[in-house]
């Protein structure tokens, strides 16, 4: 191990990520000064309410919308469930079938499920082997009673992307409400509201090297939306409560850092990525197993199955020296395949043997390289 090297090498940025340290010194003057509400119409209160709208207009920046559609809320599931809900509650007397797929994150599947309990009927739409889905699935889907397709923008287990684009000129075509779920995407790939053809897109803070606790969701100008929760006229009444200040400062300037560095950031997520996986499979060969197609993957992504191990198994064995996620979640020695590997039709063997390692911004080679030994270590001893 290479002097100096955090350790454990954190490999789950798709879980979370650090809070950037330009991001942190943003937040400070809000954490330790600036303390009035953003409503109050004496300075202090003043003096917030423009740092709440500089935030604002970084967030639109970065993914190419006004500044006043952008809505802020507590996380990626708060925006989710505003979109789907908001919309569904909206246009219920238009129609009640919602379109969605079977690889969503539980913050989209199971405010659909609610939903279904409701009176409204849901499609989940399959996935191919790579986990991706197909524009004209979506397509056939539709009835005249549709009101809403909800579809990620790339997965956050095996990193696959979605055809949005093409599927947001359907939605247009027919003049469908699109909503994407872009909590892994943004930052990571383009996500222009516009070119992506969607009505509404979430973001989630933490995933983007902005702290937990903040998260946004574009809404298209024009579209109907009902609110869940109901005071104040905050944000346009759409959310109401008292901003997050501090948070929303730290949000938008990781929005801003994000478009500052977004070539930098994405060439060096993707090179630590791909040399991670030339080292495992040159030691390992075909023992190494990746799903999904990483031609049109998340840069950052690698979703990989090594034969015969246990994910579980894996994980912890390395524990103290990497951190990585599983596909698969063990209680009482029973293993459970996610919802995403199964979507995606892979054997059960492969599913309980698939870890997700997701590299970051500042990933380094050093890390790799110490990451690559480890695994590699880990492998031989428990396939013995
Ligand atoms: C695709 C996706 N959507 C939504 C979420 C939920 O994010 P949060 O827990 O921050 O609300 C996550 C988090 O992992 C995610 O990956």
């Amino acid at each position: 191990m290479v002097q100096g090297m955090k350790h454990p090498i954190y490999l789950d940025y798709n879980a979370t990520t650090p809070v950037d340290p330009e991001v942190a010194k943003e937040m400070i003057p809000y954490i330790e000064s600036f303390y009035g509400n953003p409503s109050s119409s004496y300075s202090i209160g003043r003096s917030n309410r423009e740092a709440v709208e500089k935030a604002r207009a970084q967030v639109a920046k970065l993914i190419n919308c006004q500044a006043d559609e952008i809505y802020f809320t507590s996380c990626a599931t708060e925006s989710n469930n505003l979109a789907i809900k908001g919309i569904a509650w909206a246009n219920s007397d238009k129609g009640r079938h919602i379109i969605t797929s079977a690889i969503e994150h539980p913050a989209v599947m199971e405010v659909c499920k609610y939903l279904s309990s409701q009176g409204f009927e849901i499609t989940w739409l399959p996935v191919d082997h790579s986990g991706r889905i197909g524009p004209k699935d979506v397509e056939n889907a539709i009835r005249k009673d549709t009101i809403l397709i909800t579809i990620m923008h790339a997965n956050n287990e095996v990193g696959t992307i979605q055809p949005i684009s093409e599927i947001g000129s359907i939605a247009r075509q027919k003049n469908i409400v699109f909503h994407t779920d872009a909590s892994q995407s943004v930052g990571k790939i383009e996500t222009d509201v516009d070119k992506l053809g969607v009505d509404l897109l979430t973001i989630a803070g933490h995933k983007l090297y902005a702290p937990k606790g903040i998260g946004a969701l574009y809404i298209r100008q024009g579209t109907p939306i009902e609110n869940l929760m109901h005071g104040g006229g905050h944000e346009k009444g759409i959310r109401p409560g008292t901003e997050n200040v501090i948070h929303t400062v730290g949000l938008g300037k990781a929005c801003e850092v994000a478009m500052r560095d977004f070539k930098k950031n994405q060439h060096n997520m993707q090179v630590s990525r791909d040399r991670l996986l030339d080292g495992l499979v040159s030691q390992l060969g075909n023992k190494v197993h990746v799903n999904g197609n990483l031609g049109n993957c998340l840069p950052n992504t690698l979703s990989v199955a090594f034969e015969n191990i246990s994910a579980h198994a894996l994980a912890s064995f390395i524990s103290s020296d990497v951190l990585i996620s599983t596909g698969s979640a063990c209680h009482s020695g029973e293993t459970t395949i996610s919802s995403v590997l199964q979507a995606m039709n892979l054997d059960f063997r492969t599913a309980a043997a698939t870890v997700r390692i997701s590299t970051g911004k500042k990933t380094t080679e050093e890390e790799i390289d110490f990451a690559v030994e480890v695994l590699v270590n880990a492998v031989k001893k428990l396939s013995l």
